[in-house]
């Protein structure tokens, strides 16, 4: 029976590829699944996760997408041509749609952003929107599905609101979670893996809880195996 739970992607937010590279040999087999967002994508991200996927791993480029619909169209046509499971846009209506048409037919999936974990009632208000963060994330759950993308990025704790008004296969993928014990870091609104699976997620995120451990393999081996309980 494989160790490793390809629903967990670590988060690669290492200084440069080569210790991105160093952080995936350390990780083996116990890791099949990794997203790279904007600290690597400038300085050679893409093509570490061209290497990756070569090696069947599954690979998340974290892009968070945000310009008007024509370029954000293109964009998503620019990834879908590279080998990639999945890919985030902001949860704007157009973006969303443009995400969509960009991708066509191709397998790569892709998810709204709903709220920024680290915007809290004044950070939006600042901003303009003077709906609480978990109204604002369902109205942008109601949008993705009604664009036809693939699945939404939340907090662990608005997932099971969110599972109950979505279909089966749409993803509901959650960062913010942290084993029992480990440091929460700046992750404010956080849940084991077990309780965000148990909440409907799809698929975690997860980070320094893995790559900033003394034995990183040891803690991704850990919440595998905690993972395949649920
Ligand atoms: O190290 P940690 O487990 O906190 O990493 C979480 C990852 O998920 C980071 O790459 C972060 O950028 C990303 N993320 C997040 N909150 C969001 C969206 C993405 O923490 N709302």
């Amino acid at each position: 029976m494989s160790k490793s739970d390809a629903r967990c992607y670590v988060a690669l937010d290492l200084p440069s590829v080569a210790e991105a590279d160093a952080m995936v040999e350390t990780l083996g087999d116990a890791v099949d699944s990794y997203k790279i967002g904007l600290q690597l994508l400038p300085i050679g991200g893409v093509e570490l996760g061209q290497r990756l996927k070569a090696r069947g791993k599954n690979v998340f480029y974290d892009f968070k997408f945000h310009d008007i619909g024509a370029t954000v169209e293109k964009a998503a046509r620019s990834v879908a041509g590279l080998k990639a499971d999945l890919l985030t846009v902001h949860a704007r209506p157009d973006v969303m749609r443009s995400a969509a048409k960009g991708r066509g037919e191709r397998a790569l999936k892709i998810l709204g952003v709903t709220v920024l974990t680290s915007l809290d009632r004044q950070a939006l208000i600042d901003i303009g929107y003077h709906e609480t963060a978990e109204s604002l994330v369902m109205r942008r759950v109601e949008q993705a599905l009604e664009a036809g993308i693939d699945g939404v990025v939340s907090s662990p704790l608005e997932a099971a609101a969110i599972r109950a008004v979505v279909p089966d296969g749409f993803l509901v993928v959650t960062p913010g979670v942290r084993p029992k014990g480990a440091d929460a870091g700046d992750q404010k609104r956080i849940a084991t893996p077990s309780s965000a699976l148990q909440s409907g997620a799809s698929h975690l995120v997860i980070g320094r809880p893995i790559t900033q451990a003394a034995d990183p393999r040891a803690a991704a081996l850990a919440i595998a195996k905690e993972m395949r309980g649920v």
